[in-house]
């Protein structure tokens, strides 16, 4: 799918832009600070209905402004999309796609398909696992809306059941309610574990090439599901995640919140055996981000049928040359914006120059 056009309206410091895109490379550049990461946030809002970088979402509208408006057009395989998203200066967020007003934010995912990588990407590796769980349940729920139910309805649960561990101390008396958020959240939770692990495996597949090829066959990349619960047999996963929650719930009564879950797993990321996530170098840690990010980008396309549009927010500058070749490489047959603040690669481009919350014709 392409990105055919996006028009800003006091969005972050656009008073108004309207940029054109074209199918292949494009180049979005201009000095620090003069809206670029603003221009490729208000498309991941499109794709994703969260900005990647805030929660605070009345400060995306223009210092002043009452009302921020975002209109995208989108070709994708069989016909074009438009998608307006508002947001109010309550930080209030209405959506329409084809002008037709959606009721639930998860009636968003598979509009419009990204893959967002960015400098903080890059830290995937060293980060808290709560990034690694985001990186999972993005990528997810753009393939399955029933996943991102799944995970609302767990959480909802999962703050309910928390709400109750924090009365514990004034009220001993609360088990025969936490058996019955117990078996919601095994039921939920097993579900999503078992949709993470299914994607967990094929995210190996596609990035364990990918890091083969940049690593020259030196380093062997391996990603595999970590999980309190016993994960061996997904008949029985239900019942074990189940039987851990129990477990623990003497402790979680102590410390007045559940440990145990898949709000609490990770991905293990390992190269020749090492946990990656303690002992990668600098270089390591890239190496692995960028090839979990190309292989969320494969994933993609082979389960979606359609190739996402690829984000790339100032990740140049942050790979070395044989690696930024790579990226480009892997970026043909996409529709690919890129952000920086100087293009120098002799790819061909269509380059639009951002200057002070604007879009310079060029
Ligand atoms: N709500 C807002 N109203 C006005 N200006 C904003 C708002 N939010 C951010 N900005 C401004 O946007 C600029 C940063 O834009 P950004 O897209 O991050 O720059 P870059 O081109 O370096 O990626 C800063 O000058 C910041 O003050
Ligand atoms: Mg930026």
């Amino acid at each position: 799918m392409k990105i055919i056009s996006l028009e800003l309206n006091n969005f972050r410091n656009y008073k108004h832009a309207f940029a054109e895109f074209d199918d292949g490379l494009n180049v979005l550049y201009g000095k620090n600070a003069s809206g670029k990461t603003n221009m490729i946030e208000s498309i991941y809002l499109c794709s994703i209905f969260h900005s990647p970088r805030t929660t605070k979402d009345k400060e995306m509208v223009l210092i002043g402004e009452a009302k921020a408006n975002i209109n995208l057009i989108l070709q994708k395989k069989y016909r074009k999309h438009s998608i307006n998203l508002q947001i109010d200066e309550k930080g209030k967020k209405k959506i329409l796609v084809d002008n037709i007003p959606l009721n639930r934010a998860g009636e968003l995912f598979g509009v419009l398909g990204v893959v967002y990588f960015s400098p903080d990407e890059m830290k995937l590796v060293k980060e808290s696992p709560q990034e690694r769980r985001r990186f999972m349940d993005v990528g997810l729920s753009q393939q399955q809306r029933s996943y991102f139910y799944a995970l609302q309805r767990y959480n909802k649960t999962l703050k309910q059941k928390n709400n109750l561990l924090k009365e514990w101390r004034n009220n001993k008396n609360i088990d025969s309610m936490l058996d019955v958020w117990d078996m919601g959240l095994a039921k939920e939770g097993a579900e999503i574990i078992f949709k993470r692990i299914e994607y967990v495996k094929v995210l190996n597949d596609a990035a364990s090439k990918f890091h083969t090829a940049m690593s020259e066959a030196k380093e062997e990349l391996r990603l595999t599901y970590e999980c309190a619960a016993d994960i061996s047999d997904k008949n029985e996963l239900k019942q074990s995640l189940y039987e851990e929650i129990v477990k623990t719930r003497a402790k979680d009564k102590e410390l007045g919140y559940c440990t145990v879950g898949p709000h609490r797993d990770d991905i293990k990321i390992e190269i020749n055996g090492k946990d990656s996530r303690k002992f990668a170098s600098q270089g390591q840690q890239r190496t692995i981000a960028l090839a979990l990010k190309l292989g969320e980008v494969i994933i993609y396309k082979n389960e979606i049928g359609e190739p996402p549009v690829l984000l790339l927010d100032d990740v140049l500058s942050e790979l070395d040359m044989q690696r930024q070749k790579l990226l480009l490489e892997m970026t043909a047959g996409f529709q690919t914006i890129l952000t920086c603040t100087e293009f120098d690669m002799n790819e061909k481009a269509n380059k639009i120059q951002i200057s002070d919350g604007a879009v310079i014709p060029g």
